[in-house]
């Protein structure tokens, strides 16, 4: 039996806009393996957002199949669940952007709080819950701070928190290093690295930066115009690469010679190749 957390077949997203027609995902197949850091990489309109919004059904798919875990989702293109299903679904996968999407009003407790409000836990079981995802990403000196008391970096964590709150299988990072710089990217993803370690959390990272996946995907794959175009270990992606666009990305990543030869004394990703 297959692994996978998130399996899509054939399976596409089409949008009309009047006369504009725009099929954002075309028939892609991707199963993704439980407890692995699995990268997609394309520039601003290949699709990588209508995909989290396909995986999560905020877009209905025009054809295909899809599983979560041990649901099935989509089948020939129909949505096969609703309600509280749904809803179930949706816990199961926690999303985080670039634009953090905080509570302006509200403190750091208070935006994880916030997240669990449909929980059937007890009021301290939530704060207590709460507290503790805090401390975990880093924050609990901040606690009780303000959003906009906050740097990027930090407001990307509570995020991650509120992300959490659920305990989702299956955490979709949505460009959300894109408006950090790299010395807190590097934190940001180090972050994600460790829950994927501790807790065996499946996550998708998304990204226009190549550079972004290089240290902490298992596997990556290219996306271009709604398709995948390329995938492979994150090892054979960086040592031989097969299409243009991907060694695009590659050479656009800077330090690029340095982050193949970290990459190729990896032996744990070497062997997944
Ligand atoms: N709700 C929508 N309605 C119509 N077109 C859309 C919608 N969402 C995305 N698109 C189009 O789908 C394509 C892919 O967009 P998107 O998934 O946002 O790409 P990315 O996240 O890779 O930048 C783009 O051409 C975009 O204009
Ligand atoms: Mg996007």
């Amino acid at each position: 039996m297959s692994d996978s957390i998130i399996e899509l077949k054939n399976i596409s997203v089409h949008f009309q806009n009047g006369s504009e027609s725009i099929d954002a995902v075309k028939n892609i197949n991707l199963a993704i393996e439980k407890g692995e850091i699995f990268g997609i990489v394309g520039y601003s309109g290949a699709g990588k957002s209508s995909l989290v919004r396909l995986i999560n059904l905020l877009h209905h798919p025009s054809s295909g199949d899809m599983m979560i875990g041990q649901t099935k989702t989509v089948k020939n293109g129909n949505v096969l669940i609703k309600g509280k299903e749904l809803r179930n679904l949706r816990q199961k996968i926690g999303v985080i952007f670039q634009h953090f999407n905080l509570l302006d009003q509200s403190t750091v407790l208070g935006n994880v709080l916030f997240a669990l409000k449909h929980s059937k836990m007890s009021k301290e079981k939530r704060l207590e819950k709460a507290k503790k995802l805090v401390e975990e990403v880093g924050l609990f000196d901040r606690i009780d701070n303000h959003p906009s008391q906050l740097s990027g970096g930090q407001k990307q964590r509570v995020a991650i928190a509120r992300a959490l709150a659920n305990d989702p299988e299956i955490l979709i990072s949505d460009e959300a290093t894109s408006a950090l710089d790299p010395k807190t990217t590097k934190q940001i993803l180090e972050l994600l690295a460790d829950l994927n370690k501790r807790t065996g959390l499946t996550i998708v990272l998304i990204t226009h930066e190549m550079q972004v996946v290089k240290n902490i995907a298992n596997r990556v794959a290219v996306m271009r115009d709604g398709e995948i175009i390329e995938k492979n270990s994150t090892y054979s992606i960086f040592a031989d690469p097969q299409k243009p666009l991907t060694k695009e990305f590659i050479e656009s990543a800077s330090g690029n010679q340095e982050a193949l030869e970290k990459i190729l004394r990896q032996p744990e990703i070497a062997r997944l190749q």
